[in-house]
């Protein structure tokens, strides 16, 4: 048998591997003599510049919409300044903007005029995220429409999912009263996903941490005639208090209890793992992180265990409205801010960022030189 490290042809001896050398304690670089000076390589802007390793570009961006049926004028939310709820229309020249900043793709939420326990509003032919997609893509046909799929802005009880309750016929005695169904709600989030498709979305995002979702998902997509759109995996989202701003925007808070039962415990880090394998092996072609500035070492794992596919982190309401606020009263530049955490998120190994910053980032990014 051969020995792994032979010497070469011309006899030299095999060099250790350089992590192997590190591993020794041993720099894989020959030591110059004298003391070492990394700050030539901060010396200038122009080889600051050249020695970047992490580069934020429009491209990576995806800017979240909210688009209310019946609106005429823009709704502003209190909380996250620069953001409102639009109309169909609004929507359709926000997006129009957005992509002439070189944003590739935005993230539709609908907030429908009626709600009702079923959430109804979420699969209706006519509904407004339906008709905010057609209106886009009429508009900008090459930028690329994501969807949230989910419950909570249609439902009258704002969960993310078909409850538990006492007047259905109920095998389901043993769970508590008001419990978001499982495989109840998968049902629906099939309905909803074909119903985006069919309005023209290319990539459609269930974001409701629901078992099986992927799978669920791509067959009623598949079976349905649309096998060539993507879906965009919340495989990896947290009950996070991050989403409290958004709530407000989408009017989708929870009127009891909350979502405990089936977003994941902050806490946790390896159950992250694994809510990711499933939805790979589910069928997923994104795989997300949500929130992601509280989490970098979530997304740094994810990048390590899946690297083949696009990892995506959303950097949510509550982040964004934080940093908004300390910029309003005058505790730190908010522009800065933002294109530090957005940076540092891409540097963790995120691909694609959803941000509301996202136009005010792309336009800063266009304007650096
Ligand atoms: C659920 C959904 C939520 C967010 C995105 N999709 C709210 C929730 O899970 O309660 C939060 C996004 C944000 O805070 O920016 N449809």
């Amino acid at each position: 048998m051969k020995a792994r490290n032979t010497s070469d042809a011309a006899g030299n001896e095999p060099r250790p591997r350089t992590d192997e050398r590190l591993r020794a304690g041993d720099s894989p670089l020959p030591r110059p003599a004298g003391p070492e000076r990394p700050r030539r390589l901060r010396r200038s802007i122009g080889v600051r510049r050249m020695v970047r390793e992490t580069r934020l570009a429009a491209a990576d961006l995806i800017y979240p919409l909210f688009v209310e049926e019946n609106r005429s004028e823009p709704y502003p939310i209190a909380s996250m300044p620069g953001v409102a709820r639009l109309s169909v229309g609004d929507a359709a020249a926000e997006a129009e903007r957005a992509c002439a900043l070189g944003i590739p793709a935005v993230l539709l939420f609908g907030i429908p005029r009626t709600k009702d326990p079923g959430g109804y509003g979420s699969y209706a032919p006519n509904g407004v995220v339906q008709q905010a997609i057609a209106a886009i893509k009429d508009r900008v046909p090459d930028l690329i429409v994501i969807t949230d799929v989910c419950l909570c802005e249609y439902t009258d009880h704002g969960h993310c999912g078909v409850l538990n309750r006492h007047k259905q016929p109920q095998p389901y005695a043993a769970l508590p009263a008001e419990y978001v169904l499982n495989d109840e709600t998968l049902a629906v989030l099939q309905r909803i996903a074909v119903s985006h498709a069919v309005a023209g979305a290319d990539i459609v995002a269930p974001s409701g941490m629901i078992d099986g979702m992927i799978a669920a998902i791509r067959s009623a997509l598949d079976e349905a005639g649309f096998a060539d759109r993507s879906i965009m995996s919340y495989a990896v989202k947290y009950a996070s208090a991050f989403y409290g701003p958004f709530r407000e925007a989408a009017d989708g808070a929870p009127q009891f209890g909350d979502r405990h039962t089936h977003q994941m415990d902050p806490a946790n880090a390896r159950e992250a793992l694994r809510e990711a394998v499933l939805d790979c092996r589910e069928g997923a072609d994104f795989l997300m992180v949500k929130p992601a500035l509280a989490y970098l070492d979530v997304i740094y794992r994810l990048r390590q265990q899946y690297p083949e596919l696009p990892l995506v982190a959303y950097n949510v309401s509550g982040e964004y409205s934080m940093v908004q606020a300390a910029g309003e009263c005058g505790r730190l530049d908010a522009a800065a801010i933002q294109w530090e955490i957005t940076t540092a998120i891409k540097r963790a190994g995120a691909d694609l960022i959803i941000s509301y910053a996202a136009p005010a980032l792309a336009h800063s990014i266009a304007n650096q030189d």
